[in-house]
């Protein structure tokens, strides 16, 4: 799949089949994110890789509590009741989570581990694989409670929480707006 391809193919993937992601591929999207441009080449990454269903499980439950207790102004709408469902699986039951993360502090490790998270999903995507970044887990997983869960030092800011697995369907594309362009000269 050529790049072009793949950026206007990726969708945020919510419904996976029980297939695994094997140890090879998961190692092969990682080497893709790690090649993403980062400041100061400073490769601040780290990835945690969860593969434990019953610990995703229990992330899920305690991100949507945190989740409900402190929705960030201007969230709480109705968009987002399925919080409160006890059905509803942050994770949407993906057979894999790689959470990118880095030590803090550091000027640009958002920025990094954003655009390491954007390579491994391009990279998802060209191998056929579907992917879904979960803001919803990334409040709880900044509590020292949440990084004792996935085994994350205090220090370590959890930036991009990417669930991963082999697509039930194709989703269809989500529109996007007309791009504002100033042009300057
Ligand atoms: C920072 C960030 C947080 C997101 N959090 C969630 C989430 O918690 N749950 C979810 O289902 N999708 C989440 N998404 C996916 C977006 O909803 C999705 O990218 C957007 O609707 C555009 O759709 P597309 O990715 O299929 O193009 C998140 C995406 C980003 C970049």
């Amino acid at each position: 799949m050529d790049l072009h391809h793949a950026i206007m193919s990726r969708r945020s993937v919510r419904e996976y089949t029980a297939e695994p992601v094997d140890e090879p591929t998961i190692r092969r999207l990682i080497e893709a994110a790690v090649h993403a441009p980062n400041a100061v080449n400073q490769q601040p990454w780290t990835f945690t890789v969860v593969r434990d269903q019953s610990a995703l499980a229990r992330v899920s439950a305690a991100a949507k509590v945190y989740m409900q207790a402190n929705m960030p102004a201007g969230l709480n709408s109705p968009r987002f009741s399925m919080l409160g469902d006890p059905s509803f699986h942050i994770f949407y039951h993906a057979p894999v989570l790689i959470l990118i993360s880095a030590v803090a502090p550091g000027p640009w490790i958002v920025e990094d581990c954003a655009l390491a998270a954007e390579n491994l999903m391009l990279a998802a995507c060209a191998g056929g694989l579907g992917s879904c970044w979960i803001g919803f887990a990334q409040g709880y997983l900044n509590t020292p409670e949440g990084k004792q869960a996935l085994g994350l030092p205090p220090a370590m800011v959890p930036v991009a929480p990417i669930i991963i697995g082999h697509p039930k369907a194709t989703p269809a594309a989500v529109a996007r707006k007309e791009p504002e362009i100033r042009w300057v000269g």
